[in-house]
């Protein structure tokens, strides 16, 4: 009994010595894996890299002609504040799938520039509307860069009223609406292509409002308003 007693003693001790002594020292072989398939899952997370698809991407982009939550199919309806009757191909629901300037604000292979509708008063209504939904928060509802994101530490957020933006061409401020650049995000899937022209109009209005026009650019009465004030 005590011989068991003391046998049992001798291999604690020595179980305890082991435990303590291989404590904190490095090795080079792999750890011991007690469950393999937990440690290493056969799936992809989230931006996870991958060398199965040709892109290197694990994440699947969204089908083609994916629409997003709470909107129909491309269908025959109006979109409000933009066309009224009208029977043009602005007169429906569009996240743009088409290859012309309309839809990608390029010509060929170069940068188009020019609003591709008419724009009305309403245009800018709506411009100014989606301007505030969806750039303000960043941009700033003057468009001088300093919206609310960037109080709260998205320091790269741009003044729209830099030179080289107010001589952009329309085009490819489009398609930074669409697809974003650098650390702006694109909002192709979320302002529809005719809001995207809308936002332009709205926003060159704006550049000019801050400083981007010339007195020879106002009506005769409002320039001798400005010359007549001392
Ligand atoms: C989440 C914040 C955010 C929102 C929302 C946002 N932007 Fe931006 N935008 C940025 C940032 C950040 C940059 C600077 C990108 C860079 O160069 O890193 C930028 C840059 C730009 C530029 C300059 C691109 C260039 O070529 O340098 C334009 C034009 C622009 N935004 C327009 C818009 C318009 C129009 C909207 C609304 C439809 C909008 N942005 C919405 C953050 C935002």
């Amino acid at each position: 009994m005590l011989r068991t007693f003391f046998i049992l003693l001798a291999f604690v001790a020595i179980l305890v010595v082991v435990m303590l002594g291989v404590r904190g020292q490095k090795s080079p072989a792999p750890p011991f894996e007690i469950f393999p398939d937990m440690d290493r899952q056969p799936k992809v997370k989230a931006q996870d890299p991958s060398t199965f698809y040709a892109d290197g991407r694990a994440a699947r982009p969204p089908v083609p002609g994916t629409v997003p939550l709470g909107y129909d199919q491309p269908q025959e309806r109006p979109i409000k504040g933009v066309v009224t009757e009208s029977t043009s191909p602005y007169d429906r629901v569009n996240f743009g799938t088409g290859t012309d300037y309309f839809n990608t604000g390029r010509i060929g292979a170069q940068w188009g520039t020019g609003i591709p509708f008419e724009v009305t008063m309403e245009t800018m209504r709506r411009g100014q509307e989606r301007y505030t939904i969806n750039c303000a928060i960043c941009h700033g509802a003057t468009g001088a860069g300093d919206g609310m994101a960037k109080q709260f530490g998205l320091n790269t957020v741009q003044s729209l009223h830099q030179e080289r933006l107010r001589t952009m061409s329309d085009g490819e401020i489009f398609n930074t609406i669409t697809n974003g650049k650098n650390t702006m995000f694109g909002l192709g899937d979320r302002v529809q292509v005719p809001d995207r022209w809308a936002i332009i109009a709205y926003l060159r209005a704006l550049q000019k409002s801050q400083g981007g026009a010339t007195a020879s650019e106002l009506p005769p009465e409002e320039r001798a308003k400005l010359l007549s004030t001392p």
